[in-house]
């Protein structure tokens, strides 16, 4: 059974990796001794823009700052709803210095910042679904911070406990597909959390805990297209099954940092 999906353009702000490196450990993927091979990291990153352009996004940039090797990680400067920039503050010091350089393109670009109080890691945690936003906590952004989230961009938000060290951001482990459904791995998440996520979304596709290590819920869809690790075999067989249309990336370099498609990409609504 094959559904036809429509896509719909999107805008992204990425941040070429020109000082991308593995310098620190913040998360358990990361590992300074396991060199990351920056030539081919450019590469895979150009390949991802050409690739999301090729389908008809549009992708704008910010200059990378030096001496910040995880300023690639878009995702996590803010959670962009509606026009609203809901900023980030990083729980890891060695990032903190990121959100001004991030605060300050918004700006150029005719945003105003809201720069949350508590430590909120953007779209790394806060997932906008088209109806709501779906806040992870338990490593990264805090309770207090969906708190603020929900103040400022006036939607419900609805908190999810990750549970997993190695799937410590929402988007290592849940991707929205569309309007109406999402993707993710289930044992990623408390129990109470769980079941949420199943009452939700009855009809969600679940990843093996295989694809997502491979980084396969790391993705970004457009609504058809799905952006996805081609590591993550199985699932991109399930997301075919759906009438979904994988559109493989490889980003193995970044994934030494902890990272995949989806961290590279802030979405601007
Ligand atoms: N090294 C970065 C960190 O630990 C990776 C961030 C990945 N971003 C994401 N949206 N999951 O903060």
């Amino acid at each position: 059974m094959s559904e036809s999906r429509e896509s719909r353009p999107r805008r992204f702000l990425v941040c070429e990796p020109r000082h991308f490196a593995v310098q620190y450990t913040i998360n358990p993927w990361m590992n300074p001794d396991r060199p990351v091979d920056v030539d081919l990291a450019r590469d895979q990153w150009q390949e991802l823009i050409r690739t999301y352009r090729a389908h008809g996004h549009t992708v704008d940039s910010l200059e990378p700052v030096p001496g910040l090797p995880d300023m690639v990680f878009s995702a996590n400067a803010a959670c962009v709803v509606e026009g609203r920039v809901f900023g980030s503050l990083f729980h890891a010091p060695q990032r903190r210095p990121e959100s001004v350089h991030y605060d300050t393109w918004f700006k150029a670009a005719g945003y105003d910042v809201y720069r949350p109080e508590a430590v909120s890691e953007g779209e790394g945690d806060l997932v906008w679904t088209g109806r709501y936003i779906l806040a992870g906590t338990g490593f990264r952004t805090t309770r207090e911070a969906h708190r603020e989230a929900q103040e400022f961009l006036g939607h419900p938000v609805i908190g999810l406990t990750l549970v997993d060290p190695y799937f410590y951001h929402l988007d290592t482990a849940l991707f929205v597909l569309d309007d109406a459904n999402v993707c993710y791995y289930p044992e990623a998440f408390s129990p109470g959390s769980r079941e949420v996520l199943r009452r939700l979304f009855p009809d969600a596709v679940l990843a093996t805990r295989e694809d997502a290590l491979a980084w396969g819920l790391n993705s970004v869809s457009d609504g058809r297209h799905v952006f996805i690790a081609p590591q993550a075999e199985v699932l991109c067989e399930r997301l075919a099954d759906r009438g979904y249309v994988p559109v493989p990336v490889d980003l193995s370099e970044f994934h030494k940092a902890g990272g995949g498609i989806k961290c590279c990409t802030q979405e601007i609504r």
